[in-house]
């Protein structure tokens, strides 16, 4: 259709008639619909998108780790538990004996938070940093060792998947330089 516009543009004999004005008019449309589609094209949101399988067409944007986990209830689920598993090891007697509920209940929060923000979900985490929070409590490798343990026991309690199980401890991973002193 272009090509035969420009053909008629450029043809002598037909110069300033009304087939030629016709055809300078589609020549200039296809022009802007090229240059809308080019803009649309660029604007397109950039989401990750996987596909599902095969020589499926279906697209669908990537969930965040929190929806996969099952959003906030279901990760305050894995961290009460997980919390328990600790508390009520013998080999952490040291560190949360003299802890009131209420101290409990503190240290499950801010862990909750913190998984929650770390997910990609809507928490803010109020708690103090890591390295300030763990400092001077004397935490040894095999003690992270054990809790890292108890975590992944808390989360298979729950069937959470391999793939979302592994990017939650790799999350717990990145704090491990700032928790473990010997
Ligand atoms: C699995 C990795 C760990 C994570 C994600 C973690 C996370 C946290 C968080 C969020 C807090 C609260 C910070 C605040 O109060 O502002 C905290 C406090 C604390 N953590 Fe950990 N922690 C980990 C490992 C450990 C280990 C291995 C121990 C010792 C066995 C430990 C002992 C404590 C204690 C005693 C506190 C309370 C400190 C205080 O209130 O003064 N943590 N931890």
């Amino acid at each position: 259709m272009v090509m035969a516009a420009l053909a008629l543009l450029h043809n002598p004999i037909l110069r300033n008639s009304e087939v030629k004005i016709m055809a300078k008019r589609i020549a200039l449309a296809f022009c802007l619909l090229a240059v809308v589609t080019v803009v649309a094209a660029a604007q397109a949101p950039s989401a990750t998108r996987f596909s599902m399988g095969g020589n499926s067409n279906v697209t669908q944007e990537k969930k965040s780790l929190y929806t996969r986990l099952g959003g906030y209830d279901a990760i305050a689920l894995v961290v009460d538990d997980f919390i328990t598993r600790l508390a009520t090891d013998k080999r952490f007697e040291r560190f949360f004996a003299g802890f009131s509920t209420d101290s409990k209940k503190r240290l499950r929060q801010h862990i909750l938070d913190q998984f929650c923000v770390a997910a990609g979900g809507p928490c803010v985490y109020m708690g103090r940093d890591m390295k300030t929070t763990h400092t001077g409590l004397g935490i040894t490798e095999a003690d992270w060792d054990a809790a890292a343990k108890h975590l992944i026991e808390a989360l298979d309690k729950y069937k959470v998947p391999q793939a979302e199980k592994d990017e939650l401890m790799a999350f717990v991973g990145t704090q491990k330089k700032d928790i473990v002193e010997k």
